[in-house]
This record gives structure tokens, C-alpha cells and sequence, in this order.
């Protein structure tokens, strides 16, 4: 198959960036989409050109590290997949492929279609964990969680922190993110002590970033390689004024 790309190129956030047109000719339709980015880095390092930066780490959708927009979709036209578990034969033979970078404000740009998603994991590092005595491994049935709770949880806990979610959204927010990072641990007796300063911090955290509120637009749960539902944000925002209650009768 050939392929002409359009690739966001932008050495360095202090620089302009633009489009760049690449031809990408004899690409195999198995070919990963990551691949494929490959190759045309390799043929650019044998003219002696700067190959294009991009992000990836597992290549199989666990990460969360691949964060590319490709033709105006985070992650690109199969859902649910992250960028990684996208092949060639999802296009067409001679389609033009337009490639950026995921933009929202909180993702600081690095180079070419690489940014800095750290804002996300400050939003984890601000409550999405458990304190509990570390060692070997309780036994099963000692903590009983309900069959539906456990089901939640593990929904919720499918998420790889890839950041599709706020990159897709026109608010450019990461509730979905957040949500599921609250609503996983929140399902469980084991999330339960920390649960009130959890949803306060996590949602303090991701508004210090500068991260969006959601208006219902389900841009995210479109693009969510781990298909996360809408529907935990409203759980997060459940626990948010569950959360603020009882710290009001706290005070
Ligand atoms: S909710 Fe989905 S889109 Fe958002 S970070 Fe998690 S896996 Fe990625
Ligand atoms: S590289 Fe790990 S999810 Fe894509």
C-alpha cells in the first residue's frame, strides 16, 4: 500500500511548528500504524534526515504511551484501540494520513508529536492509591465485595492513563481519566479510608493543571482505548459531593 502522511513537525515547544509531507510507498497492510513509523524513520535516516519523534513503549495497548491524533481522532479511526493497535489496512491504498500530537493545555509539548502528560500522573499522585500494610497477600475471602462492586472496579481500573480522553475533549478535560482513577478504588472496602480526601485532592489536582470540566460532550468514551463508560463521571462527581459533605460536617 502507499501512503501520503502529514506529519506534525516542531523541534522544540519555542519553535513554529507545521505539516510536514512525507511519502510513505510499499508499507504491507499488517503493518502496525507504529511501524509504519518506523519505516519512514528509517528511509528519513538514510537521506540523512531528522526522523520524526513519537512516543511508545509496550506496542500492545497497555501503556498508555502511544498519544497520537491521527486524521483529527485521538488514536486514530478504530475504536476502541490505542495508536499502537492500529493497522494499515484500516486505510485506504493512496489515502493522505494527517498525524499531530494529542493537544490539550496540561500536555506540554516536547517535539514533533511528543508531550509531557505528566499532569496526569500528579493527578494520581494526589490520591489515586490505597494505604495499606504491604507484604504478602491477604487471603481472598477475607474482605467480601458484592460481584457488581468488584465488576465496577475492575471497569474502572482498565484504564491505561493515555490521555485520548482530555486530548479529544473540546473542553480539553480529563474527567473521564480522573473518574476512573476515583471510581476504581471507591468500588472497594480496601479504597474506603481515603476516600473522601481521594475524590477532594484528585479534583483539586486536576483543576490545578488546568485540565476542563465536562459538558456532556462523550467526545472521550468515543476515543477510550479501554472503553471507560461516561457514566463513571457522574460517579466521580458523586463522590466529589459526597466528599465535600463530609468534610463540611467535619469542619
Ligand atoms: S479514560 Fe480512557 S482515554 Fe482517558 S486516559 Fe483512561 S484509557 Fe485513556
Ligand atoms: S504503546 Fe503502549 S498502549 Fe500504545
Amino acid at each position: 500500500m502507499n501512503f501520503r502522511l502529514r506529519v506534525w513537525r516542531q523541534k522544540s515547544s519555542d519553535e513554529k511548528g507545521r505539516l510536514v509531507d512525507y511519502d510513505a510507498p510499499d508499507i504491507s497492510p499488517n503493518t502496525s500504524f507504529l511501524e509504519m513509523l518506523d519505516i519512514v524513520n528509517e528511509r528519513l535516516i538514510e537521506r540523512g534526515e531528522e526522523p520524526i519523534a513519537f512516543d511508545s513503549d509496550c506496542r500492545e495497548g497497555i501503556c498508555g504511551t502511544c498519544s497520537l491524533t491521527i486524521n483529527g481522532e485521538a488514536h486514530g479511526p478504530s475504536h476502541p484501540g490505542a495508536a499502537c493497535q492500529l493497522y494499515m489496512r484500516r486505510f485506504t491504498d493512496g489515502e493522505t494520513i494527517t498525524v499531530e500530537p494529542f493537544r490539550a493545555r496540561p500536555f506540554h509539548f516536547i517535539k514533533d508529536l511528543v508531550v509531557n502528560r505528566g499532569a496526569l500522573d500528579r493527578i494520581v499522585q494526589a490520591g489515586g492509591f490505597i494505604s495499606a500494610r504491604a507484604g504478602s497477600a491477604p487471603e481472598a475471602n477475607s474482605i467480601p465485595v458484592p460481584k457488581h462492586d468488584a465488576d465496577r472496579a475492575m471497569e474502572a481500573a482498565a484504564c491505561i492513563g493515555c490521555g485520548a480522553c482530555a486530548a479529544a475533549c473540546p473542553n480539553g478535560s480529563a474527567m473521564l481519566f480522573t473518574s476512573a482513577k476515583v471510581s476504581h478504588l471507591a468500588f472497594l472496602p480496601q479504597g474506603h479510608p481515603e476516600r473522601v480526601t481521594r475524590a477532594l485532592r484528585m479534583v483539586s489536582a486536576m483543576d490545578a493543571e488546568g485540565f476542563g470540566n465536562c459538558t456532556n460532550t462523550y467526545e472521550c468514551e468515543a476515543v477510550c482505548p479501554a472503553e471507560i463508560s461516561a457514566s463513571f463521571i457522574a460517579k466521580l462527581n458523586r463522590e466529589f459531593a459526597r466528599a465535600s459533605f463530609a468534610k463540611k460536617l467535619g469542619d
